[in-house]
């Protein structure tokens, strides 16, 4: 079983608001549709989630009952966004299947604990391809969260034994430094989790939730559950297909 990233940063304009990169979607639909094996995607959020989340600071927690709004509205913006890339699937022959993390599982203190991982399993069995997204989630201490789709995935990598995680972002890979911001930033091919000493490059715009530094530390549990994972730019033609085929492709492998 795979499971495929695909960024906020690829499926929509980041700096235009609830603008989804059609052109990208449908030439990633298209590049999935390469594969037969069981795969699950998880889509990020971009110019849909993350500045309603923003607006309503609802990473934080309930503080207000204004709140409640801006919640389901985070909510409702991914949901928008989870159905144009579902609908871009179903219309490339893949048999995606649209799942929200809010309807199956509570973070406590924004760390997911509990996951009925049933209808995913149900879902794989029958040869659907979940599509599940970061996602506004009912915390139990601090009433909701945001949950991002590295932790979602990494958590369904150890639960459903993964063999690789594909992180599809704008950028190579990982580097030592932001390579939108520094020129001297160097693209890392291989990195070991026991010699992370380069200083990874967080991402720009607003990003309620970590940027590529988050993105190794949320995969390093997964790696050492003996997942493959793999970080590369989903915006450069045939890179996700060629990593779905298990092929050796240009980005990041991160290895024990
Ligand atoms: C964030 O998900 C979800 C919301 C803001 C609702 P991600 O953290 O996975 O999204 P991207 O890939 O950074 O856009």
């Amino acid at each position: 079983m795979q499971i495929l990233k695909l960024g906020g940063s690829v499926i929509t304009h980041k700096d235009e608001y609830f603008s989804p990169h059609t052109e990208n979607i449908k030439r990633l639909a298209q590049e999935i549709s390469a594969t037969k094996k069981p795969l699950i995607i998880v889509h990020g959020a971009g110019s849909f989630g993350h500045p309603v989340a923003k607006k309503y600071n609802i990473s934080d927690g309930l503080k207000t009952s204004e709140q409640l709004v801006g919640f389901s509205e985070t909510h409702q913006s991914m949901t928008r966004l989870n159905q144009i890339i579902v609908d871009t699937l179903l219309e490339a022959g893949v048999p995606a299947f649209g799942i929200s993390a809010s309807s199956m599982l509570v973070t406590k203190n924004r760390r997911l604990v509990d996951i009925d991982m049933s209808i995913i399993k149900g879902c794989l069995k029958l040869g659907l391809v979940p599509v599940m997204y970061g996602d506004a989630v009912l915390d139990t201490e601090q009433g909701f969260a945001i949950l991002s789709g590295d932790q979602l995935i990494v958590r369904l990598a150890i639960d459903l034994e993964a063999e690789r995680i594909i992180f599809g972002s704008d950028v190579d890979g990982i580097y030592t430094a932001n390579p939108k911001l520094d020129p001297n930033a160097k693209l890392i091919e291989l990195v070991s989790l026991s010699h992370i000493t380069a200083e990874v490059g967080g991402a720009t715009n607003t990003d309620v939730t970590g940027g590529m530094l988050g993105k190794l530390k949320e995969a390093e549990e997964a790696v050492e559950a003996g997942a493959e994972v793999v970080f590369l730019n989903a915006n450069a033609e045939n890179r996700v297909k060629t990593a779905l085929l298990g092929e050796k492709v240009m980005g990041t492998l991160l290895t024990l």
